[in-house]
């Protein structure tokens, strides 16, 4: 990991050997958060790329990559760890069947490595094959404060602690990208434990580079089009403006379609691959996409 993560030009290009596209300010956060073992925190809106730095970081390192999702609710046994409570059943009733009689032998043989369930933030903690593991913490938002808790005593040295079996700490500490859609703050604390990163939408020329790279199929003067309209639909006045996700739905839709040039009629028929609301939809579905494509094209012309 020492020379292949020794710069942030280097990660920069690990990252962009699997096809993400990363500009010098997340590269710089990445590569500090590798070299000083912090975690790394991004926050944006949704489609902007944030779980897919973890995964390219992971594949692009070798690592293994272990998925937290978030949710609400989510609690110890989903995240860290869970007894396996069948499979103690059937050895406390085998060992009646047997006619056991020490209590306490039999309660040191149930909680033994081998009747536990680890859940993504214990198997983060374990040697994996290839290094420490790329943990990936996805919209931690969706959680609730008490699992943030949780979270920033186990992040803050790497550590969990199993009653039964007492602490369980990580030799290697794993790679840890924590993401944030924001839809509510996520608490000081755990933000000041990591390097923080918002992932902002990317600007048109970024988002042609991303195109080409996750869509090479599509023409460029298709992608530049398609690039140009998203980039000005998120001027507008929407409930939910469209992510780089969209933008590469939407162009895949053209492709399937045999669209070569945008019309006010295409772009009717597939906005479903960009908005996801009807009321964005309906606005856009009238005369407002003639008048975006109208602009861009004068914009656009010799
Ligand atoms: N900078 C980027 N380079 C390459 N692909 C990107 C980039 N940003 C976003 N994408 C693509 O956009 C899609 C959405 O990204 P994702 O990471 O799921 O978004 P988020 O987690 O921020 O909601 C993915 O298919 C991803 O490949
Ligand atoms: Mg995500």
């Amino acid at each position: 990991m020492q020379e292949a993560t020794g710069s942030i030009d280097a990660v920069q290009k690990i990252l962009a050997g699997q096809g993400y596209v990363c500009g010098r300010a997340l590269g710089t956060v990445v590569f500090l958060a590798l070299r000083l073992g912090r975690p790394l925190f991004l926050e944006g809106e949704a489609g902007t790329g944030k779980t897919e730095i973890a995964k390219a970081l992971a594949a692009g390192l070798g690592r293994r990559l272990i998925r937290l999702q978030c949710y609400e609710g989510l609690d110890v046994s989903s995240a860290v760890y869970e007894w396996n409570f069948a499979a103690q059943m059937i050895a406390i009733r085998t060992a009646e069947a047997v006619g056991a009689e020490d209590r306490a032998a039999l309660r040191a043989e149930l909680f033994r490595e081998e009747y536990l369930i680890a859940r993504p933030l214990l198997e983060a903690l374990r040697p994996q094959p290839g290094g420490a593991p790329v943990l990936l913490i996805d919209e931690i938002d969706r959680t609730d404060e008490p699992f943030e808790a949780f979270l920033l005593e186990a992040l803050s040295d790497f550590q969990v602690t199993i009653p039964e079996l007492g602490p369980q700490r990580a030799q290697t500490p794993p790679i840890v990208v924590l993401t944030s859609n924001r839809t509510r703050e996520v608490h000081d604390a755990l933000k000041r434990r990591c390097l923080y990163h918002w992932v902002d939408y990317p600007d048109a020329a970024r988002e042609l580079r991303i195109l080409r790279a996750r869509c090479p199929e599509a023409a460029e003067a298709l992608s530049r089009e398609v690039v140009a309209f998203v980039q000005r639909l998120r001027t507008e006045d929407l409930f939910k403006r469209p992510g780089v996700a969209e933008t590469l739905d939407w162009a895949k839709c053209l492709l399937a379609l045999d669209v070569v040039a945008l019309s006010p009629e295409v772009i009717a028929d597939t906005l479903g691959a960009l908005l996801k609301y009807q009321d964005d939809i309906q606005r856009l579905q009238g005369s407002e996409a003639r008048r975006i494509l109208d602009d861009l094209r004068a914009e656009t012309a010799p």
